[in-house]
């Protein structure tokens, strides 16, 4: 245990970015979108972001009680401690992020949790998961990024593929921590999260929704110039694969009802 550090501070600092997540969520609903649906949502910390703006609500879902908790309440954020194809509640974007749309190992269990998304879609509205391709998709091997913390510490944040099968689609996904100051590692969460998560392509995810009852499936790649300097959003689908995604590439999968 770290007094100082929590894993879940450490993964909203070094993993999300909310103020970036909810304007695009919202551009890529294209309307005036209320009610986000966080399915998997761990901390909660994209609804926190979302239910900034007048009159927004989230519906925030996660196995983990203490994940949820670890923002404390607010009112106009319900957080249902649950498996996720248990909550009914209405939305006008539903998100799945960080890959969580991995943890349905087979296409049944996928189908089934995509056929409930779809029953709690409102008019007009859109299921939104990210995943990711390309040429590094199975292979195996570590990423590692610094990200400045309060009072001169470094979080070296690294994300670890550690077990890649292309023939099953498996991954094994691990998160670690090193809280660095003035050069020396001072704290070390290895292992912080694990995840064993199956890595649907896109083209397995688009045939899902479309079975799942969605009427038109499209794809957004994160590009870095999707903001203006007010928060903005502005996207467009991919219409061109070969000429707008990377070799290795994160995008977000859209059913539209
Ligand atoms: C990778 S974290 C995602 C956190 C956050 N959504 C993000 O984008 O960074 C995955 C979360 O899914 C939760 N989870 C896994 N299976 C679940 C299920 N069937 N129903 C609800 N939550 C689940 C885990 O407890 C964990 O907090």
């Amino acid at each position: 245990m770290c007094a100082l550090f929590n894993k879940h501070d450490l993964y909203e600092a070094c993993v999300q970015s909310p103020e970036h997540l909810a304007p695009l969520l919202r551009a890529i609903h294209g309307g005036e979108p209320a009610t986000l649906g966080e399915d998997f949502s761990g901390t909660a910390a994209l609804s926190y972001e979302w239910v900034k703006r007048d009159g927004a609500r989230a519906i925030s879902a996660d196995l983990d009680a203490a994940a949820l908790a670890h923002r404390g309440d607010h009112e106009r954020i319900s957080k249902v401690v649950s498996d996720v194809t248990t909550v009914p509640d209405p939305c006008d974007v539903l998100f799945v992020g960080n890959f969580s749309i991995g943890y349905w190992h087979t296409r049944d269990e996928l189908i089934a949790y995509l056929r409930h998304a779809r029953s709690r879609m409102n008019p007009g509205g859109v299921f939104v998961c990210d995943t990711y391709g390309g040429e590094s998709a199975f292979l195996t091997g570590d990423v590692h990024r610094p990200t400045p913390l309060p009072n001169g510490y470094i979080c070296r944040y690294t994300w670890e593929q550690r077990h890649a099968d292309p023939l099953t689609g498996m991954v094994t996904d691990v998160i670690h921590f090193r809280i660095e100051r003035a050069g020396v590692i001072e704290h070390e969460f290895m292992d912080a999260f694990v995840y064993e998560w199956r890595l649907w392509s896109v083209p397995e995810l688009r045939d899902a929704l479309i079975e799942a009852g969605f009427a038109e499936t499209q794809v957004f790649a994160k590009l870095a110039d999707a903001w203006d300097d007010q928060g903005n959003a502005y996207v467009e689908p991919v219409a061109d694969a070969e000429d707008e995604l990377d070799d290795s590439f994160i995008v977000m999968v859209a059913g539209r009802v």
